[in-house]
């Protein structure tokens, strides 16, 4: 137990006119007198929305949360703040990941809180809130809403964003009807919940337990099991405890926890994305880490996970057969021990009595799905601050590639002559995408896995390889390289490909080389205009526009790396 006075008694615990004050309008709700008498006050960070599907049953959870918070004896508040849905939000919700954060940061510190659950679901929902979580550093501890139930169409598993490819191809080539299209949508999507492939959502909530953020196994519990709300009301009771013990985010979330959760990570082949929001996450937090830990640390980990887009199972699979904790067992000589969870034991320790009830969608370290699966960092003239492949998503044999340059501007270009019956472009091109980066469209939409020409489809061609400044949705596939960083907005060499050129992919030695001499790449550079950008350069985009970060440093806003801590030294009432 901590003897640390606790914030919220700046508010309430005070007998002058602003105590009076402070719990006076409170009290409109009904508030008993012991509500006030110096016991922990828990915020519940909601991010429920009916805009948000993937939330939008988070009023009911934040009800089970707050008996959990009520039985240990604390004082729940629940509020609101930016929520992101990611299939909903226009240009694209990656554009307001870092305006959720400020708003879950200053929501946080101006209020009496002494420690915080976070509500997470929907890709952006989960880095927003840790991020700006940890520019105040709390005790805080995350509530992950869960998958949906597994999708089922026609007798067939179906899986989140991942069919939704694989209809759309199906739909365009002729081997789909309008109805059928129609009916597979509410097969996708049958129960409240995020996506349950392993999708970014999906990768988001298992990096949360893997950062040790999260009480041990609730990443894969499906929301619509009862056992989801188990764990919320554990969760509640669980963070009464942390702000009694001054369990503050800095004791969890150290260099060694950020190593621990790019393992996992890798072992269950996560999203592209995570690597984004952990670089972001860590610049919150003052941890150094690059993007090349990615691939120091990650990139050899086998494959243990038989999960869609990589595998052919999902989430709802993945609990009934362990969940994470036996993934977490099956790594526990390559994980660090000496940290600590919110439960304040390891992530090891939490892990050790896990069992694998179904071997076939969890392998074991020995017998993996993939010896080497990890997100592999590649380097060249193309991208000299780097680029992300995902070996688990991508065709073998184009994992080392060389092909001529076709080449679309924007995404609006794209769209326009890809499916132009004379667009000079066969399975050996290279398709490279510009502009998706995080100032050119703003945002870094998830555009970089671009479906192939419908000419080619119905040739049977399955996979090309790709390359772009943006991002890749996790429930997606191929051999896709992204996040090219610095992006063809700022004049990266990107910028200066030209439809001809010869690309060279060599995933094994970790290249990605334009082959045009540095002489003519000098007269192009010279020569580069930069595209006028589709949106204006006032309100929140022009400001994200101008302060934005690049990829590879985690498109966090220069302004807002570090922390500014919980005490706000001033009040104006
Ligand atoms: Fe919300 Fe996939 S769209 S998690």
């Amino acid at each position: 137990m901590s003897d640390k006075k606790l914030r919220s008694t700046e508010w309430f615990g005070t007998t002058d006119k602003m105590g009076f004050v402070h719990r006076s309008w409170m009290r409109n709700r009904g508030i008993p007198d012991h509500e006030f008498d110096g016991r922990p006050v828990i915020g519940i960070c909601n991010t429920w929305s009916e805009l948000t599907p993937c939330n939008a049953h988070f009023r009911d959870f934040a009800e089970v949360i707050k008996r959990g918070v009520y039985e240990a004896g604390g004082f729940p508040v629940e509020f609101p703040v930016m929520s992101l849905g990611e299939t909903i939000v226009k240009p694209t919700a990656m554009l307001f990941r870092n305006l959720a954060s400020m708003d879950t940061e200053e929501s946080i510190r101006a209020n009496p809180i002494d420690g915080v659950v976070l509500m997470t679901g929907c890709d952006k929902t989960t880095p927003s809130l840790v991020m700006g979580a940890a520019s105040v550093g709390l005790p805080t501890i995350v509530m992950p809403g869960g998958p949906m139930l597994n999708g089922k169409y026609k007798g067939e598993e179906i899986g989140s964003g991942t069919h939704t490819w694989k209809f759309d191809e199906d739909y365009r080539t002729g081997r789909m009807s309008k109805e059928e299209f129609f009916f597979a949508e509410s097969c996708m999507s049958r129960s409240q919940g995020h996506c349950m492939t392993m999708g970014t959502a999906s990768t988001m909530a298992c990096m949360v337990e893997a950062l040790g953020l999260t009480l041990p196994g609730v990443a894969a519990i499906p929301a619509a099991d009862s056992r989801k709300k188990v764990l919320a009301h554990m969760t509640g009771m669980r963070i009464v405890e942390m702000v009694k013990e001054n369990m503050t985010l800095d004791k969890i979330l150290t260099r060694k926890a950020f190593e621990n959760a790019i393992i996992v990570n890798a072992a269950v082949g996560g999203s592209t994305n995570l690597i984004i929001h952990m670089l972001a996450i860590a610049g919150r937090m003052g941890v150094k880490l690059e993007l090349d830990d990615f691939d120091k640390i990650g990139s050899r980990i086998p494959l243990l996970l038989n999960l869609m887009p990589s595998g052919k199972y999902l989430m709802e699979d993945f609990y009934y057969a362990g969940g994470l904790p036996y993934i977490i067992k099956e790594l526990s000589h390559l994980l660090h021990k000496d940290i600590i969870s919110v439960n304040g034991k390891s992530i090891v320790e939490n892990s050790k009595d896990a069992e694998c009830y179904n071997s076939d969608v969890i392998t074991s370290f020995e017998k993996p799905m993939i010896k080497e699966a990890g997100i592999a960092i590649l380097k060249g003239n193309l991208c000299e601050n780097g680029a992300v492949i995902k070996p688990s998503a991508a065709t073998p044999e184009l994992m080392k590639h060389r092909g001529k340059a076709v080449v679309f501007e924007t995404i609006e270009d794209y769209h326009e002559r890809v499916d132009d019956p004379n667009l000079d472009i066969d399975e050996n091109s290279v398709m490279v995408l510009k502009n998706v980066g995080p100032k050119g469209y703003p945002g870094m939409p998830e555009v970089g896995n671009m479906g192939l020409p419908t000419k080619l489809l119905k040739k049977g061609v399955k996979d090309m390889v790709r390359i772009s400044d943006g991002r890749m949705s996790g429930t997606a596939y191929g051999t896709v390289v992204l996040h090219v960083s610095p992006e063809a907005a700022i004049g990266g060499t990107l910028a200066l490909v030209k439809n001809g050129d010869m690309i060279e992919l060599d995933v094994g030695t970790r290249k990605l080389h334009l082959e045009v001499s540095d002489e003519e790449l000098e007269k192009r550079r010279k020569e580069w205009k930069p595209l006028e950008l589709k949106e204006s350069n006032r309100g929140y985009a022009g400001l994200y526009i101008q302060h934005v970060q690049q990829a590879h440093e985690g498109c966090d806003m220069d302004f807002l790396v570090g922390k500014s801590g919980s005490v706000v030294t001033r009040d104006s009432h």
